[in-house]
């Protein structure tokens, strides 16, 4: 089976580390590297994160590159309160054996995506700064990207930090901006669409019954992350957000949306970081966006999930 060659860029996060145990665990995915961003946490504990994820499933060898420090134009905003002083608790992670490799995530992206012999999908789960100036320092850059899928963004679901604003793309919204008019496919998966894929209740409790050190991570940070949202939103189940950005493209077939224009707003006094989605093209201008805001089978989806995750087991 042909394997999709993808770069994740991240700012673990526990849905991060999901999303990234789910493209190692996924037959489907041929990770080329990891590239890290401020986000969740400062660049150093983000990257540091991607590190212990990777050494975690077994895939040490992965490059993990450092990128920016900050947004584009603003001040960074880490979020210890939603995920733990580290970004990613829950479990009693091992010191990473290995630190970032040399250069720079920018120059990492734009050496790969240029030099690899096909169409290279950017999977994008944090603040999109990395990918945004990579497209400004190569614009070339866009004929050898298949597509861009991220994480970010809600229009029917309003924001999860302000009323209108998502996490990522109000951390940097220049950034998600340049991103959206750089002329690839891209695939937003907001939070119209995690929200329809929230995680089987106490999924927590399933995935420690499998025992082994990937799935008592998984099962740690699952138990965390629960915690948080039923304090937050009073639901007792969560969506995995970042997960569900890879699972949309390992398998579109459980997931709904439209191609339509999307933009985002850098200057509203009370909408900064929200994404405008013209859901019934009413501005005339070109669909650059298939914006997901539905998943047909949560519980199918997690099941496949489990399964990719499973694959990881480490030998202990
Ligand atoms: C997004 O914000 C971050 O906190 C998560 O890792 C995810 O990428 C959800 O809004
Ligand atoms: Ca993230």
């Amino acid at each position: 089976m042909p394997r999709t060659p993808v770069i994740i860029d991240t700012d673990p996060g526990q849905d991060d580390a999901f999303a990234i145990l789910l493209a190692l665990g996924a037959p489907e995915l041929e990770v080329l590297g990891l590239t890290t961003v401020a986000g969740n946490m400062g660049l150093a504990q983000t990257t540091d994160n991607a590190r212990r994820i990777v050494e975690l499933a077994g895939h040490g060898d992965l490059a993990v590159h450092a990128g920016a420090p900050r947004p584009l134009l603003r001040a960074p905003r880490p979020v210890p309160e939603i995920h733990g002083d580290t970004g990613i608790d829950g479990w009693d992670w091992a010191p990473a054996r290995q630190g970032p490799a040399e250069g720079h995530a920018v120059d990492f992206l734009v050496r790969t995506v240029m030099g690899h012999p096909e169409p290279v999908t950017l999977i994008v789960l944090g603040p999109q700064t990395n990918i945004a100036m990579a497209l400004r320092r190569a614009p070339e850059m866009v004929d050898n990207i298949a597509r861009i899928v991220f994480m970010g963004g809600g229009y029917f679901e309003g924001g999860n930090m302000t009323p209108a604003a998502e996490y990522n793309i109000l951390v940097d919204p220049e950034a998600a901006r340049i991103v959206l008019g750089a002329g690839v496919p891209v695939t937003a998966v907001p939070l119209d669409c995690t929200h329809a894929a929230c995680a089987p209740v106490n999924w927590s409790a399933t995935l420690a019954a499998h025992g082994g050190e990937v799935m008592l991570a998984c099962a740690g940070m699952m138990e965390f992350f629960e915690r948080y949202g039923n304090a937050k939103y009073g639901t007792a189940s969560r969506p995995l957000h970042d997960a569900v950005a890879v699972a949309a493209l390992i398998w579109p077939e459980l997931f709904e949306g439209r191609l339509c224009p999307v933009d985002v707003e850098c200057a509203g006094e009370l909408t900064t970081g929200m994404t405008v989605v013209d859901w019934l093209r009413q501005t005339g201008k070109p669909d650059n966006c298939l914006w997901l805001n539905g998943c047909t089978d949560p519980a199918e989806l997690y099941r496949r999930i489990e399964t990719a995750l499973l694959r990881l087991r480490a030998p202990h």
